[in-house]
């Protein structure tokens, strides 16, 4: 089974996954890979370097997009299809759906032409199931600022108006695939979030969480 986590910076995608994890070890439960892009292998981590080298000032949206993909498509090959293959159940921090939203509608790429491009990438690989912590990206935002110093230089390089775009296009998508897609609502308490999002797991992939 193959879940993906996705959401606006500070939405607390990072916690809740830990959380999962955390359960999952208190259970006894091994077979569980938790994985993340660009996934740890060497290839998709020198892809990494180049989309988040500051000095390539002229990076050209598709191009990094491209590069996404690339990156994307060697984490599956090494990591996420030999896990699924061996019966594990696999849960990746991202995947293509922040393609879908942050190079298609954030750089205005295009979603479509995004979703068709790592179509090719993925070779059909799709989520099973997908949790979109859903958060006003302004409180997103506030609740970094509050927490996480470190980010807030290159978090405050994009406009607020990148984010409230990204956010529509996971909106948009999650109303599109509502059987894939799990909206939660993630301007709550993280404890009642984990609660639900523990709740859903538990519903979708008994064989690990009940
Ligand atoms: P990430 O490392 O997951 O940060 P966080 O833990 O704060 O969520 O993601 C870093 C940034 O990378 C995030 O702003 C979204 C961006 N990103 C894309 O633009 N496209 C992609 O395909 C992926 C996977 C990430």
């Amino acid at each position: 089974m193959f879940i993906t986590f996705e959401g606006t910076d500070g939405s607390g995608k990072t916690s809740v996954i830990k959380a999962m994890v955390r359960e999952l070890e208190e259970k006894g439960r091994n077979g569980c890979v938790l994985t993340r892009e660009p996934g740890g292998n060497r290839i998709s981590e020198a892809i990494r370097n180049v989309i988040l080298d500051e000095r390539f000032t002229e990076m050209d949206e598709r191009t990094e997009a491209l590069l996404y993909a690339a990156a994307r498509r060697q984490h599956i090959v090494e990591t996420i299809n030999p896990a699924l293959s061996a019966g594990k159940l696999v849960l990746c921090d991202r995947f293509v759906d922040s393609s879908i939203v942050y190079q298609g509608a954030g750089r205005s790429v295009g979603t479509d032409e995004i979703a068709e491009m790592n179509r090719f990438a993925t070779d059909g690989l799709t989520p099973d199931l997908t949790i979109f912590l859903d958060i006003d990206p302004e409180l997103g935002l506030e609740r970094i600022r509050k927490n996480r110093q470190d980010e807030v230089n290159r978090l405050d390089h994009e406009k607020m108006s990148f984010y409230q775009t990204v956010h529509d296009a996971y909106l948009k998508l999650a109303a599109g695939d509502s059987r894939r897609i799990v909206t939660v609502d993630a301007s709550r308490p993280l404890e009642e979030v984990i609660l639900e999002v523990k709740g859903i797991l538990k519903k979708h992939a008994p064989e690990f969480f009940a």
